[in-house]
């Protein structure tokens, strides 16, 4: 029988051997983990201090520790590990990698509570892929040359309403047109007509709905949920009734919501009511607030550095001296100084200003400094088009607005190749709407350009960071004075 010392003998010979093995297999692992250069970590306290340092403001603790580590810099929250990918030297993966090796499905699976079942992040890739097909149909050739008269004409009745003169919050006015535009040209005639309030109402309910909370808790029974839900409820109602009637009358019209009607899988069946009205709503997500949002940018910016206005008002001088006062989608094309002053707008200010993917397989990248590092399986990866945009061995003093870095002769957007740009993404994934959103917005400011003289009055707006689409924080106050440009002065 082993008595009490000997007990306490064995106790602390079993501790010390436990402590062994466990040093032993640490030095295992660090020593096989040694040889692949794992990515540095990223300094926090232990548990939630990761949490606390990106929930205080994810860009500028992305900046810190770029600084810090380099471009490839992994950040422990809670039991997740994400690591970052900044700049394009390291995000070719990111963006093109298979989606067997880097998916999104797993970080954007959040959506589906407001999307709805059956579309998007809630079925099989292959199926996703079809269904961005529909929408990448929907939004090129011809489809877009009868979109911009439905934009102009969309553009042209909204500012009627406007008086002689005064003073309104640009902000909200561009979110009006917008979803205008966006209503007639995707969701169709019927929600444009009849239902434009009732949809604009239960829309910002479904975007309230999508808080950062959502990504980790989409069905946490919070009063933003609860609203969320019961406007989805609500839409697919809506839109149920329409696609039958549409059906019924067995008229065609030229929008995204008869392309979703007309649509038949590759095995033959027809799209479902359920699908449309869920895809209708992705589309409406992902063109919506981000096209606002970016027209509201522009319009600062123009306002706040005038030469640039000035200039854009001159171009439009220039084109109406071909073309009169028509806007059409070639005519459109000829607006090169507009365009690259929403292009750098979205440089500045990027609506997704972080994106996510998670890795099913260990992958290298190589810095632009020559370092290996892999990134293992089970990671999250994120990159952030708010800093790639700003990194300033691609673009000169890049906190300064300067459309004219996108001119022929500068082109700095491609400085370091195709994902030196990436307010809309990249690679597989790129944004299908991009076109799309360029010509809804330079419609819109072609039409204030040549209808009014604007000066801002209220500060030069920050960025609003509550929510997952990230835009302007309050109001943006701006005086008008109707006037109608004078060609050839
Ligand atoms: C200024 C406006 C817009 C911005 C900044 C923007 C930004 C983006 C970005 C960054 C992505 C890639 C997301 C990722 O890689 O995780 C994306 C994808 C997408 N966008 Fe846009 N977008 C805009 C307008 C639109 C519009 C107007 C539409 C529809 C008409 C649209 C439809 C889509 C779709 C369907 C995808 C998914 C493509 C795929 O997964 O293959 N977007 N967008």
């Amino acid at each position: 029988m082993l008595n009490l010392a000997d007990n306490q003998q064995m106790l602390i010979a079993g501790a010390a051997l436990l402590l062994a093995t466990i040093t032993f297999i640490k030095l295992l692992v660090w020593s096989g983990s040694r040889g692949k250069h794992l990515p540095p970590t990223i300094l926090a306290l232990p548990v939630v201090g990761g949490l606390i340092r990106f929930m205080r403001g994810p860009i500028s603790m992305i900046w810190e520790e770029y600084a810090r580590l380099g471009s490839v810099f992994t950040l422990c929250i809670l039991n997740h590990k994400i690591t970052f990918l900044i700049g394009p030297e390291v995000s070719q993966h990111f963006f093109n990698g298979h989606e067997s090796e880097l998916s999104q499905q797993e970080v954007y699976k959040f959506t589906v509570a407001a999307f709805g079942p059956g579309v998007s992040f809630d079925v099989k890739y292959s199926v996703r892929l079809e269904q961005i097909r529909i929408f990448t149909e929907a939004v090129r050739g011809n489809h877009l040359r009868n979109y911009v008269g439905q934009m102009v004409s969309e553009a042209d009745e909204y500012f009627t309403k406007w008086g002689d003169s005064g003073t309104v919050d640009l902000k909200y006015e561009l979110e009006q047109i917008i979803l205008l535009i966006t209503s007639r040209c995707l969701l169709g005639r019927e929600v444009r007509e009849n239902l434009f309030n009732d949809v604009a109402t239960l829309f910002r309910d479904l975007c309230n709905g999508m808080q950062p909370v959502s990504v980790i808790f989409p069905y946490l029974p919070i009063p933003a949920h609860r609203r969320r839900d019961r406007a989805r409820a609500r839409l697919g109602e809506m839109f149920s009734t329409i696609i039958k009637s549409r059906k019924a009358s067995g008229q065609s019209e030229e929008d995204m919501l008869q392309r979703l009607i007309d649509y038949k899988y590759k095995n033959g069946r027809p799209t479902t009511e359920g699908e449309i009205t869920g895809l209708l709503i992705a589309v409406l997500f992902g063109g919506q607030q981000t096209s606002s949002i970016t027209s509201t940018w522009t319009g600062a910016y123009l306002l706040q550095f005038k030469q640039y206005f000035a200039a854009a008002v001159e171009e439009q001088k220039e084109v109406m001296k071909r073309h009169g006062n028509k806007i059409d989608y070639d005519i459109l094309a000829e607006m090169d100084v507009l365009h690259r002053c929403v292009k750098e707008a979205l440089r500045l200010q990027p609506p997704l200003p972080l994106l996510f993917r998670y890795s099913h397989s260990d992958f290298t990248v190589t810095t632009k400094e020559g370092k290996e590092l892999v990134v293992p399986k089970g990671h999250m990866v994120a990159t952030s088009p708010s800093v790639a945009n700003r990194l300033p061995h691609i673009y000169k003093n890049p906190d300064t607005y300067d459309p004219n870095r996108f001119a022929p002769g500068r082109n700095e957007d491609k400085a370091a190749g195709a994902l030196s740009y990436i307010p809309f993404g990249g690679g597989k994934h790129w944004c299908i709407g991009q076109l799309f959103a360029y010509l809804e917005i330079e419609t819109v400011w072609a039409h204030l350009l040549r209808n009014f003289e604007l000066e801002l009055v209220s500060p030069f707006p920050e960025s609003e960071w509550n929510s997952m689409v990230v835009g302007v924080k309050g109001e943006l106050l701006v005086k008008y004075k109707r006037r109608r440009l004078v060609v050839g002065n």
